[in-house]
């Protein structure tokens, strides 16, 4: 696959406005694998033109008409899975094996959304008064800016831009700083399936320069709708500067997951199921369990079993076939991880295993135990490979030390008695709970968190809803 290394504008791949670039970097190596345009302004508002250009055009495709070039990007994606992986491996670091299954990850969202593009049902009121008409029908919002992650760099452009394009709206993109070529290689192939022209733009920039970009989108009435992933600060940004014009929003935030092990649990399945949430991409997701609890009572029997699965973890590049945990990002990423490792440590936590930094942007992946509330580690996402072992006595405790936190995206918990699922899945404060279950991801799911883990859902019938608004329609005088 030939790497793009342009902006995607109005159906042409063309350089910066003022030829400006910034280098990609390979976290494993630190070498530089390309550069890619560093947008500005100008980028950002031709970009933005020629998307409120082609949304006409494109919103006047009925969703069958849309569904079938949705439906032909689907199956490039799916063909051309391996380049993609590689691709992914390469500017994230994910080990292949994992970034292959982040390309069907993301493609079953463009397949999903190719079906849903035929299903935006409205609905007939019953008339309250005779000699009326009442209907809702719904309409794509508009222009839609997405501006996406480095974690996934792939699944999350899209599923922001298959529900966007599915509903009939156009789109403007900017991927994240440290993986855009993945996100430039998916809308050469979006490009392939026949979107028209305009339909997807992408435009890449540096840390320095994304502001510049994201103003003109905020600023701007032409754009309705911004969809975010990312942390919540920005996320907060976003929403305030985007009121000036009262754009929808779908935020996808921060979060800070708790994990609950009770002392009926299969605690087996309890290690697995940590295991596939906290190590999937490096413990580098939001959706990665952050705290967590073990009861008391299974407290030394659960942790043995962890430190046994944690300490052979095989860490190194996505070029070793054997690797399970590649590097981190970026020595920022890393330097997080060795702060609240040695914050846990000062305040009374002990490492059974890992607890070190390794060469490069690599973290030796880690069990603390006796972590205490008091830990930065408790209250701010790792994002890293460090499991913090909490110890807890009941029920109300856990749920109050799980809830006790700003965030609410996922939370996780273990147990075998059936009254006990409910009562806690009721009082977990979270948008999405794992009940028995690591592996939460899918795409007919509505991802999504509370409180300030943001709002609004991806996937499901719900993350069609986002990219519509409602029109009611009301014919009067029918006698
Ligand atoms: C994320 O980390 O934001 C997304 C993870 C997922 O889709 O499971």
């Amino acid at each position: 696959m030939k790497l793009q290394n342009r902006n995607f504008i109005g159906g042409e791949w063309v350089r910066a406005g003022d030829g400006r670039e910034f280098d990609v970097v390979d976290p494993a190596t630190l070498e530089t694998i390309t550069r890619v345009a560093d947008s500005g302004a100008a980028d950002a508002r031709a970009a933005l033109d020629a998307a409120a250009a082609a949304f006409p055009a494109w919103r006047e495709r009925s969703g069958r008409e849309r569904a079938q070039v949705l439906k032909k990007w689907n199956a490039l994606i799916l063909q051309n899975q391996e380049a993609l992986a590689q691709v992914i491996s390469r500017e994230q670091g994910k080990p292949l094996a994992e970034a292959r299954g982040e390309v069907a990850y993301g493609a079953s969202y463009v397949e999903w959304f190719a079906e849903e593009a035929t299903r935006t049902h409205g609905d007939v009121i019953p008339e309250p008064v005779r000699g009326k008409k009442l209907l809702a029908v719904k309409e794509p919002v508009g222009v839609v800016a997405a501006i996406t992650p480095w974690n996934f760099p792939l699944a999350m452009i899209a599923r922001k831009l298959a529900p966007a394009l599915a509903a009939g709206c156009t789109v403007v993109a900017k991927p994240a700083e440290d993986t855009p070529l993945t996100a430039l290689a998916l809308v050469a192939l979006a490009q392939e399936a026949g979107f028209p022209a305009g339909a997807i733009n992408i435009v890449s920039a540096s840390r320095e320069r994304t502001p510049e970009v994201v103003d003109v989108w905020l600023d701007d009435a032409r754009v309705r709708k911004i969809t975010f992933t990312g942390s919540t600060p920005v996320g907060k940004h976003l929403a305030r500067a985007s009121a000036g014009t009262l754009k929808k929003l779908s935020l996808e935030l921060g979060g800070n997951a708790p994990f609950i092990v009770f002392e009926d649990a299969d605690l087996d399945a309890a290690v697995e199921g940590l295991m596939v949430s906290k190590f999937r991409n490096g413990g580098q997701t939001c959706v990665c369990p952050n705290r967590v609890y073990v009861h008391e009572a299974v407290h030394g029997r659960f942790v043995d079993k962890l430190a046994a699965r944690v300490a052979p973890l095989k860490v190194g590049p996505a070029t070793d076939a054997a690797s399970q945990i590649g590097p981190m990002i970026n020595a920022r990423a890393v330097d997080k991880i060795e702060r609240h490792v040695r914050d846990a440590i000062a305040k009374g936590a002990k490492a059974v295993a890992g607890g070190r930094r390794l060469e490069g942007n690599y973290y030796a992946p880690t069990v603390l135990v006796d972590a205490t509330p008091q830990m930065e580690l408790s209250c701010e996402e790792t994002f890293g490979p460090v499991v913090p072992v909490f110890r807890f006595a009941s029920e109300e405790e856990v749920v109050r030390l799980a809830n006790d936190t700003p965030f609410g995206l996922a939370s996780y918990f273990y147990t075998r008695d059936a009254a006990r699922i409910w009562r806690v899945a009721d009082a977990l404060e979270t948008g999405i709970v794992g009940i028995n279950e690591g592996a939460l991801a899918a795409e007919a799911a509505p991802f999504g968190g509370v409180k300030e883990s943001g709002y609004g859902r991806e996937g499901s019938r719900h993350g069609l809803d986002d990219y519509l608004h409602v029109k009611y329609l009301c014919q009067g005088n029918l006698k």
